[in-house]
């Protein structure tokens, strides 16, 4: 193994970014800002790597006695690179298992911009995780075939995997806000399954739900787990996810995006969960607006209540860029409770 296929894996903090494979002026100058300026310290290279987690207790209308109490953990975005540091993983890890949940539920975006990069370190990771009545998973607009996001014209296209983010986020901080269209080009709709990616996870103990329901035993019950795909690629089909929907007993919902939430209104589920937003990462005043791309950008982050359902949309844990300002990565653990 080559010094550089060691070091990339999980370089730390202080190692001189000019010695790391795929090196990059823009990046070096911005992490140069960072070091030398108080203010990029923080956002840079703290708050990324904290990981706080929320307990939520939900009071479900009917919920069968031997779902009272069932524990979900969710973790969402993930977003994979090699730069993505080992100790950082392993402290997700050991947090998961630590809390002891009764179910793991991923929200989307194992990847980055499609990239699997180090499927060895994802399997081993995804491997480490473990619940007593299973674990799912859904796919973000990173784990398709190829990288889906907003275009110039606000509609959902191929996205521009090749510029850098620090200049794909300026660029973004100083043009005129986009409008987006909701129209999905023929080219996105088009784009298929990561076939390395959904093999890789046959490999681990996560079940990859694609608008589709399992029906999940519990003791001497059921809960309905669905999961959808993603929205930004026309792939969200509830019509379809819920078909083997068991209507005899409660559900969860899985969805990336949050934008999605709107078609699943009419659908049955009692908690919807989604990620995709990474709590607005970048939560200033003006900024988050600016450089999060959503339909309701309301719905960005945290608990909301809708048509007698329960929406959470998770903060994630990883993202494209590594710059986090009062969006700290986040776990978050669902206690299901019977409503009195
Ligand atoms: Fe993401």
């Amino acid at each position: 193994m080559s010094l550089h296929s060691r070091l990339d894996s999980a370089y730390p903090l202080w190692y001189p970014i000019y010695m790391v494979k795929q090196f990059s002026w823009t990046k070096f100058a911005w992490n140069t800002w960072c070091v030398s300026s108080l203010i990029g310290i923080w956002p840079r290279f703290l708050e990324p790597y904290s990981l706080a987690t929320s307990h939520l207790r939900l009071p479900i209308p009917n919920l069968p006695s031997d779902l009272n109490g069932l524990r979900i953990l969710q973790f969402s975005d993930l977003h994979l690179q090699s730069n993505f540091p080992q100790w950082y993983l392993n402290k997700i890890s050991k947090r998961i298992n630590a809390l002891k949940p009764d179910m793991i539920v991923f929200t989307g975006d194992f990847l980055n911009y499609a990239q699997l990069e180090q499927p060895e370190r994802l399997t081993s990771f995804l491997k480490s995780l473990s619940a007593r009545y299973g674990c799912y998973a859904i796919l973000g607009n990173h784990d398709y075939a190829q990288y889906v996001s907003t275009n110039e014209a606000g509609d959902y296209d191929l996205g521009d995997a090749q510029t850098s983010f620090i200049k794909r986020g300026f660029r973004r901080l100083f043009s005129p806000p986009i409008h987006l269209s909701k129209k999905v080009t023929a080219r996105a709709k088009n784009v298929g399954l990561h076939a390395l990616l959904t093999e890789l996870l046959e490999k681990t103990s996560f079940t990859l739900l694609h608008n589709e329901t399992s029906l999940v035993p519990v003791k001497d019950s059921f809960l309905n787990l669905t999961g959808l795909g993603e929205h930004i690629l026309g792939r969200c089909l509830p019509s379809q996810a819920f078909q083997n929907y068991n209507s005899s007993f409660p559900g969860i919902v899985l969805v990336h995006n949050p934008d999605a939430v709107s078609s699943l209104y009419s659908y049955p589920g009692e908690l919807i969960l989604c990620g995709h937003s990474h709590g607005y990462q970048i939560n200033l005043p003006w900024l988050r607006h600016k450089l999060t791309a959503l339909e309701n950008k309301e719905l960005a982050r945290g608990l909301f209540q809708a048509h007698n359902k329960w929406i959470y949309v998770n903060r994630g844990i990883g993202g494209t860029m590594t710059f986090r300002w009062f969006s700290i990565p986040e776990l978050s653990l669902f206690t299901l409770e019977a409503q009195s």
